[in-house]
């Protein structure tokens, strides 16, 4: 299959973080938000985070530019109907994603394959929304995209084996490393990493350590480049309590109880970095 153009939707952290991957492995990327403003956030992201590769000497000076050159917004998914393949990477909500492949089943080619960056949604559930469940995917990029190796790859129930090859292909021309994981809760990496965070928070309700102490305990005690409240700060607070729900509703056990704190921080409007404020204050 020969993948020329990639459809992204969602200019968020993440849609933006794998456009940039994209064009910067020398894809055409059409990139989908609802809005303008969104679009102009999301390549705000990618020329800053450019930049900095520039600044380090990891990008030759004007290769930033052509890597930009390559990003097309638009806020019409309509214009889906000219790529080879699409990664989904909209607000973490089954509605929203579920309509979206939906719209996707009928603007995109029949044999293009519908790739989601979901992070605890199930990809089965997903593929039934279209009328070609064997070419639907879970491709699940890390937060920085631009920084992180891995790609973490899902098969739903129907999904074929030529789709896993092709979306596995992608992922490394993308100068990634993947890994595959079956169509469970969480996946690998959130099944894992979700409840240590989620134990952090309660850690902090309880008073066992400070916001600070917590960080360092985990970073300086078990080689983690952040700790997790600094990392629930980078996932986003939202995103963090959505999976842990999905874990608790899907799993069915108490252990994935999300904890009241998290509920309450995100109840404020205190989501993480995005937001100015966290467990951490950015402003
Ligand atoms: N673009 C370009 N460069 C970036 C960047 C970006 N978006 N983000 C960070 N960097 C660069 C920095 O400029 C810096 O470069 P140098 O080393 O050349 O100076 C380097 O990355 C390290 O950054 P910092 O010095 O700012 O800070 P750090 O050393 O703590 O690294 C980090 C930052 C890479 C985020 C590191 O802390 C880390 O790996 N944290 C863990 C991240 C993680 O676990 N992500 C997975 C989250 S889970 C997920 O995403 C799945 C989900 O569904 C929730």
């Amino acid at each position: 299959m020969d993948i020329k153009k990639i459809g992204i939707i969602g200019a968020g952290q993440m849609g933006s973080g794998i456009a940039q991957v994209a064009a910067a492995s020398g894809f055409h990327v059409v990139l989908n938000d609802i809005s303008e403003e969104f679009l102009q956030r999301g390549i705000n992201n990618i020329s800053k985070s450019l930049s900095k590769f520039v600044s380090k000497g990891k990008l030759k000076e004007g290769e930033d530019k052509e890597i930009m050159g390559r990003i097309e917004t638009t806020t019409e998914l309509d214009r889906f109907s000219e790529v080879d393949f699409v990664v989904e990477a909209a607000t973490e909500n089954e509605n929203i994603k579920f309509e979206i492949f939906k719209k996707l089943d009928s603007i995109t080619g029949k044999d293009v394959i519908l790739a989601s960056n979901t992070s605890s949604i199930s990809i089965t559930k997903i593929s039934a929304q279209t009328s070609k469940p064997d070419k639907v995917i879970g491709m699940h990029f890390m937060n920085p995209v631009p920084i992180m190796q891995l790609v973490e790859i899902i098969k739903g129930l129907p999904t074929s084996d030529e789709t896993y090859q092709v979306t596995k292909e992608l992922a490394e021309k993308m100068g990634k490393t993947t890994v595959l994981a079956q169509d469970y809760p969480g996946f690998i990496v959130n099944r894992i990493l979700l409840p240590m965070i989620n134990e952090a928070v309660y850690a902090l309700m309880e008073g066992v350590g400070s916001v600070e102490d917590i960080d360092t305990a985990m970073k300086l005690g078990t080689n983690q480049p952040m700790g997790p409240l600094a990392l629930a700060d980078l996932i986003g607070l939202d995103t963090c309590l959505a999976i842990m729900e999905v874990l608790h509703k899907e799993l069915g056990d108490s252990k994935y109880r999300p904890c009241p704190l998290l509920k309450k921080y995100v109840a404020a409007g205190w989501m993480g970095r995005k937001t100015g404020r966290g467990f951490y204050n950015y402003q």
